[in-house]
């Protein structure tokens, strides 16, 4: 089932929409690719590698099928997050801190701190590898959250990695040119909350800012409508069309330095649904919170000078305290060299 989505609008005059009315943005053509060839014959792999390199150099963007994450797995994460958003504010705020650097973090806006009071999305993020060293901090109610994101949290890490091996042998590099430095790695689970608006206003509201995510490569799980990517082609938002069991894939800010430029990280934002409540669960993988990605050198030559200083995600960190909100998708803009 490979192949773009076609280019539609949802939410025009009479149309009729399996979804919400979500945002008058064009639909995204975004390829959804089956992956299961990764694991057949080499003419197989070879096939979905280049299908998934052609994405991350043309938006950075794709959605990927028969992942081997169970509907039972996906379903339980997701109810289980719906079920700690419903719990009363004050049990919440528990985990409510202005420090970046805690492993656990309730909070609204788009990075940290921030309050943003009217178009807002919640979210609660966890570390989430290695699973035993983080999943205690985690919620404890409802008393199956643990359980069911955690399930989620391993399966999304190890699709993350056989995606990380695909890119990386479609840079040239061959597949364990990243992963073997990621058994130390960081993972980073943020669940996402769009509260359905109690007022409707026209057109699209959005609820957490543009950005791109500081990882080498994020895993999205939606369940419903409301991600919109900016198309480098024409520079417009596009929705992502929500597809029944795909996960959608982003390409983060670490892999655009590591592919020296090569495959660009995807700006987004999210959209509030004026009738429905959003909840996503994004998985961010990344290298060990001290280590550096640098641009690999063999991707670096006369024609292709090094187009980035290397950085950690401590630096990262450290970048989001001195910026201000709606800046921070700009962090790989900050480690160009001009
Ligand atoms: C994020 C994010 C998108 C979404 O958590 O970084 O971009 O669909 N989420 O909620
Ligand atoms: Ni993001």
């Amino acid at each position: 089932m490979s192949g773009p989505v076609h280019s539609m609008k949802i939410g025009g005059q009479g149309m009729s929409s399996p979804y919400p009315i979500v945002s008058q943005s064009e639909v995204a053509i975004v390829p959804v690719i089956d992956i299961s060839g990764l694991r057949k014959t080499a003419r197989e792999r070879s096939l979905v590698v280049k299908e998934i390199g052609n994405a991350c150099g043309r938006m950075g963007f794709f959605q990927v099928v028969n992942h081997r994450i169970g509907k039972a797995v996906m379903e339980g994460a997701l109810e289980a997050a719906s079920a700690f958003f419903e719990l009363p504010e004050q049990e919440k705020r528990k985990y409510e801190s202005g420090n970046l650097r805690e492993p656990v973090r309730y909070g609204t806006g788009l990075k940290d701190g921030e309050e943003v009071t009217r178009n807002r999305r919640f979210f609660i993020k966890h570390y989430a590898h290695p699973l035993e060293e983080w999943i205690t901090c985690w919620p404890a109610n409802p008393p199956n959250y643990r359980e069911k994101m955690g399930e989620f949290s391993t399966q999304a890490r190890e699709v993350g990695l056989e995606l990380l091996e695909a890119i990386t042998e479609s840079l040239g590099l061959g597949p364990t040119y990243l992963t073997r430095r990621m058994s130390g790695s960081m993972q980073v689970i943020a669940v996402n909350f769009y509260p359905r608006p109690h007022t409707p206003s026209p057109g699209s509201t959005v609820g957490l800012p543009a950005h791109s995510d500081y990882s080498c490569l994020t895993i999205v799980l939606p369940n419903s409508p409301g991600l919109e990517i900016l198309d480098p082609e024409d520079s417009s938002w596009k929705l992502v069309p929500v597809v029944e069991g795909a996960l959608q894939v982003h390409v983060g800010d670490h892999l655009e330095v590591l592919s020296n430029g090569i495959y660009k990280s995807v700006v987004h934002r999210g959209i509030i649904n004026v009738d429905e409540t959003r909840i996503s669960i994004a998985s961010l993988q990344s290298l060990a919170m001290e280590e550096k990605m640098e641009p690999a050198e063999e991707l670096i030559d006369e024609d292709h000078p090094k187009g980035y200083v290397g950085s950690s995600y401590m630096d990262f960190l450290e970048f989001l305290y001195g910026n201000e909100l709606g800046q921070g998708w700009s962090f790989v803009d900050a480690l160009k060299i001009k």
